[in-house]
């Protein structure tokens, strides 16, 4: 695999570097020494990545004279509650944090977003570096500063804009992430040549197998392209007033999708983004966007991998239109009672609007499901 490389995220005095390589894990501690201001340092991890991943990076940090003590949250969603949220801010309270102090959130999005919230609640704010170690949270999660929780009104609900201090993608950490974890994150990844960049999907036509497949290089290069166009992004809009919003192409139909399967393993994230991806693209060419040459190429590519792209993909799932249209109105998105929609004229050339008709909506949901 190619060498380490840093990109930047630009915001000012809380600019921060990624650092995307292979093997970093077992540098963390060089890597992070520089930013430790008080220790011991505190480990935010699941019991699965704790598993595979913590020994190293203690190791690492160890070598690097830096003291850590470790906190291991139940891995899955559940988590990214109430109950898990008010447990991790005792077990950090337990360590006597001090303002100077760090945490350090290592795993998925679940263990970046509730560090990450927690990291700025805790004496106002601490610091908090983000090692993530599937490929969403690498693509996605673990860059821009969104963190939160999920509430019983919904996901992502309480949160705050929050950014690390550093993130250190590991690509090696992928090898043990299991192939589906992957294809989710593979979703994310498709997503930012949907919206932005016809050339990366076209490389991702190429090589997307191969990467899902095993390949660190091509991990790598996919990676470093995501979170060059997230900082591209973040960097101009960090509290999403206008067009951060492209990042969430496919999220304000997956969204629904998701909160009627529960949250659950049944439908992840990722595959959620897939889905409703495919719904954004399918309701542009309805309503005379988008080509529908554009439309069937994605479908393509994403059934290649090995994505799911309609609901009814989901099996022993029964989808409900007006159900998922009240998740939808519901969405984080919704401004002055308008659902928010990402559509798009053609690969690569997504855009925001509130200016949908709901009977296309309707129209679209009803095929999607009967489908
Ligand atoms: P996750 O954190 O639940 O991780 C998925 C599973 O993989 C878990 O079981 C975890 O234990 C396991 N795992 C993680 N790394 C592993 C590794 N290297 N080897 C083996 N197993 C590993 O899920 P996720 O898909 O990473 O993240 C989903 C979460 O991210 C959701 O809560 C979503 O809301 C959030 N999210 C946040 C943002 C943001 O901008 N903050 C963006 C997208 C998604
Ligand atoms: N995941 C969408 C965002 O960070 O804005």
């Amino acid at each position: 695999m190619s060498s380490m490389e840093t990109l930047s995220v630009a915001l000012g005095e809380r600019s921060y570097d990624i650092i995307v390589g292979g093997d970093l894990i077992s540098k963390a501690g060089q890597l992070i020494a520089p930013l430790i201001a008080h220790e011991p340092v505190i480990i935010v991890t699941d019991d699965n990545v704790a598993g595979y991943h913590l020994g190293s990076l203690q190791g690492s940090l160890k070598a690097a004279g830096i003291a850590s003590t470790v906190i291991t949250l139940p891995a899955g969603e559940n988590t990214k509650g109430y109950d898990g949220f008010q447990n991790l801010l005792t077990e950090i309270l337990d360590n006597s944090p001090e303002r100077r102090s760090t945490l350090i959130a290592l795993g998925g999005g679940v263990i970046g977003d509730i560090t990450g919230f927690a990291a700025s609640v805790i004496l106002r704010g601490i610091d908090f570096i983000q090692i993530p170690t599937t490929l969403l949270a690498q693509v996605d999660s673990s860059v821009g500063g969104k963190t939160g929780i999920n509430t019983q009104h919904g996901k992502n609900l309480v949160g705050s804009f929050y950014q690390p201090r550093l993130v250190l993608a590991d690509i090696g950490s992928l090898n043990t992430l299991p192939r589906r974890e992957l294809l989710a994150g593979y979703a994310e990844v498709t997503k930012y040549g949907l919206l932005g960049d016809k050339v990366f999907f076209e490389w991702l036509e190429k090589n997307g197998e191969a990467l899902i497949d095993g390949s660190d290089t091509l991990r790598q290069q996919a990676v470093i392209k995501s979170c060059h166009a997230k900082a591209a992004i973040v960097g101009r809009d960090e509290k999403e007033t206008g067009d951060r919003a492209l990042l969430n192409l496919g999220h304000t139909f997956g969204h629904a999708l998701e909160a009627e399967t529960g949250f659950s393993a049944k439908l992840l994230h990722g595959e959620a983004v897939a889905i409703g991806m495919m719904m954004a693209f399918d309701l542009s060419a309805q309503i005379g966007l988008c080509p529908i040459e554009d439309t069937t190429r994605v479908g393509t590519h994403l059934k290649a991998v090995g994505l799911p792209v309609q609901p009814t993909d989901i099996v022993d799932q029964k989808w409900d239109r007006v159900a998922l249209l009240g998740h939808m109105a519901q969405d984080k998105k919704v401004r002055d009672g308008k659902i928010t929609f990402i559509l798009t004229r053609g690969i690569g050339e997504a855009f925001i609007t509130s200016d949908v008709d709901i009977s296309d909506v309707e129209a679209l949901l009803d095929k999607a499901i009967a489908a």
